[in-house]
């Protein structure tokens, strides 16, 4: 019998947890899968553990995972019911941006993980996982905007650290979420009912970015 989401996650985070693909586990305390609902609806993607999440082994639960929290409740979305992971699931050191090599490793920890939670809605917290979706993009220029990609909606925002430093991008974060992931949601669930969006059962379900190109969506 095909294995569930959860058991694939499962699986996905007993990996991470002794990899030594890159350098990066080398000195640090714990490798951070990800956690949340193995058939979220909406998986955010955050840039790599930092100081806290190492620690603890779980992401964004550090100042910047405090605001997720928050944003999340805003919107009346609950933290077990979303996924939440990152690019990189080792802390890079003294938390530096990760190294493309690293990214590249932990790539398909990721391309795993989105396959089996199918989630309608991608968010995306700042410039690491953006590019993974939107190659070349600038945050400053598309965040808050949603995109069709291989039948899931990418929404592109600011990283929480980043609203944590500049009271502007506060400001645009918040706006982003009350705006974009409702409408994202809604805009996700109208095409999933129309059979427009990724239905694949998470077995089946193949990532390929390549594959089509990405369509601007009329209501963003
Ligand atoms: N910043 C991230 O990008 N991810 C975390 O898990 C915590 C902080």
């Amino acid at each position: 019998m095909a294995a569930t989401a959860r058991e694939t996650l499962d699986q996905i985070a007993a990996e991470v947890r002794s990899c030594t693909k890159c350098p990066l586990y080398k000195g640090t305390k714990n490798g951070v899968p990800g956690e949340g609902g193995a058939e979220a609806e909406i998986l955010f993607i955050g840039e790599g553990p930092g100081y806290h999440e190492d620690r603890l082994g779980r992401p964004f639960v550090g100042p910047a995972g405090q605001l997720l929290n928050k944003l999340l409740a805003s919107i009346g979305l609950d933290r077990q019911t979303v996924f939440i992971t990152n690019v990189v699931k080792h802390r890079p050191p003294e938390n530096r941006d990760p190294l493309p090599e690293e990214i590249a490793a932990c790539s398909d920890y990721l391309t795993r993980q989105i396959a089996a939670i199918n989630p309608r809605v991608i968010v995306t917290l700042g410039r690491y996982s953006m590019a993974r979706f939107f190659p070349g993009a600038k945050i400053s220029v598309i965040h808050g905007q949603a995109k069709l990609i291989d039948g899931r909606i990418v929404v592109a925002m600011y990283h929480p650290a980043a609203a944590l430093r500049t009271p502007a991008v506060m400001q645009a974060l918040e706006q982003d979420f009350q705006r974009a992931i409702p409408a994202a949601l809604a805009e996700a669930r109208h095409l999933a009912a129309e059979g427009k969006l990724a239905t694949k059962p998470a077995s089946t379900e193949k990532e390929d970015k390549d594959s089509q190109p990405p369509q601007q969506l009329s209501l963003f």
